[in-house]
């Protein structure tokens, strides 16, 4: 068996941090576990852009191809707010998920034991949550034509369109039933079939892939903004929840913060199946660069290990190491060891971002 590749791009912000405490789970293992992984690191971002003046290196994009899984840190940042829109540090993100064709976007919420207090909601409310939104990644309104800024008259027009093709609506329709069938088998999509006629097409042909192949999922529609309503209210009605781009990326955040921390969430973005069976993937965690607390060892850096036990779980069939990860982090977090996004009202002493990682990879050690 050949040694699975991993393509690191840190990033921008925080990003280089809280790669460096994955670093340290991957070295662990190595090391203990006796699962090598052939590690090569490169720029994306702003990094990018100012090393070669594209956030996106094209040398970069052909690894990004080639390797079994990349997992991406952060991009963005103050500096680069002035730059042309075409070389912002998010157009090498993006630039990765379109060329590699990464449709479906797996972002779960999951509420630790440990943090119920911590959601500005209710803590019955979101005790226990564990609900899973798969976004659509590559098409809608982030990628439609025409779209742009010009001149109508003496006044100046934005465009940007949302179009859906129907094979774009039943690929990623068919991630979300087959990870339903993983878990609670229940799948609601979302979409603005009131007002859209892609939202009609999008509500038609979820149900269509329902019927055909997966009657035995429970599916329910719902409009997206009614949809951000029932999550707020009583999220745990939800299992997996699929969606367009833009309406995954709102939806995406809000879930994120009943879960009380931005700082917890990973995610994992996944195409067609490669030559060798594994899919196209790159994981990263939800949050961004958080460019105000960058270097000053503040980061969590959970979302980003979470991340990697994502990797560990879709990329290399490596499940049982993806939760032995996921329990180490749920024991620290238990063992009250809390990096400043996590302290309290009551505060506390906080640990720094490589505090979290040796508490994890001492947690890992207790594992075996
Ligand atoms: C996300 C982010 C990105 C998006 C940005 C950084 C381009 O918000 O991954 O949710 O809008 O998709
Ligand atoms: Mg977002």
């Amino acid at each position: 068996m050949t040694t699975p590749s991993l393509l690191i791009l840190p990033g921008d912000g925080i990003g280089p941090e809280v790669m460096a405490e994955v670093r340290k789970i991957i070295d662990w293992m190595g090391a203990k576990r006796g699962l090598a992984f052939d590690v090569s690191e490169d720029l994306v971002g702003g990094a990018a852009y100012d090393a070669h003046g594209t956030p996106l290196h094209d040398d970069t994009m052909a690894k990004a191809q080639e390797v079994d899984a990349v997992l991406l840190g952060a991009v963005g940042g103050p500096k680069y707010d002035v730059l042309d829109f075409s070389v912002k540090p998010e157009r090498g993100l993006l630039r990765l998920r379109k060329e590699m064709d990464l449709y479906a976007n797996l972002r779960p919420a999951q509420c630790f034991d440990a943090l119920s207090d911590f959601s500005s909601l209710k803590k019955e409310v979101v005790a226990g949550l564990d609900i899973m939104i798969i976004r659509e990644l590559t098409s809608g309104v982030y990628f439609g034509e025409p779209r742009g800024i010009h001149k109508e008259g003496n006044e100046r027009v934005g465009i940007n369109t949302q179009r859906y093709t129907e094979s774009e609506i039943a690929r990623v329709a068919r991630s979300a039933f087959e990870m339903a069938r993983k878990r609670g088998n229940k799948v609601c999509s979302m979409e603005k079939a009131n007002v859209m006629e892609s939202g009609i097409l999008w509500r038609d042909v979820v149900q269509e892939i329902h019927d055909a192949e997966y009657p035995d999922v429970e599916l329910s529609h719902m409009y997206a903004d009614a949809g951000a309503m029932q999550l707020t209210r009583w999220p745990k009605q939800f299992d997996v929840i699929v969606t367009d781009n833009l309406f995954g990326d709102l939806l995406s955040d809000l879930a994120a913060m009943l879960t009380g921390s931005l700082g917890m969430l990973p995610s994992a973005s996944l195409g067609a199946p490669m030559a060798n069976g594994r899919p196209k993937a790159l994981y990263e965690p939800v949050h961004g660069s958080a460019p105000d607390i960058a270097g000053q060892g503040k980061a969590n850096p959970i979302a980003c290990i979470l991340s990697f036990a994502m990797a560990l779980r879709y990329s290399f069939d490596m499940g049982e190491e993806a939760a032995r990860v996921e329990s180490a982090v749920e024991k620290v977090l238990a063992d009250g060891v809390r990096t400043a996004d996590l302290m309290g009202p009551e505060g506390g002493m906080a640990v720094t971002t490589s505090g979290m990682g040796d508490a994890i990879i001492a947690a890992l050690d207790t594992s075996l």
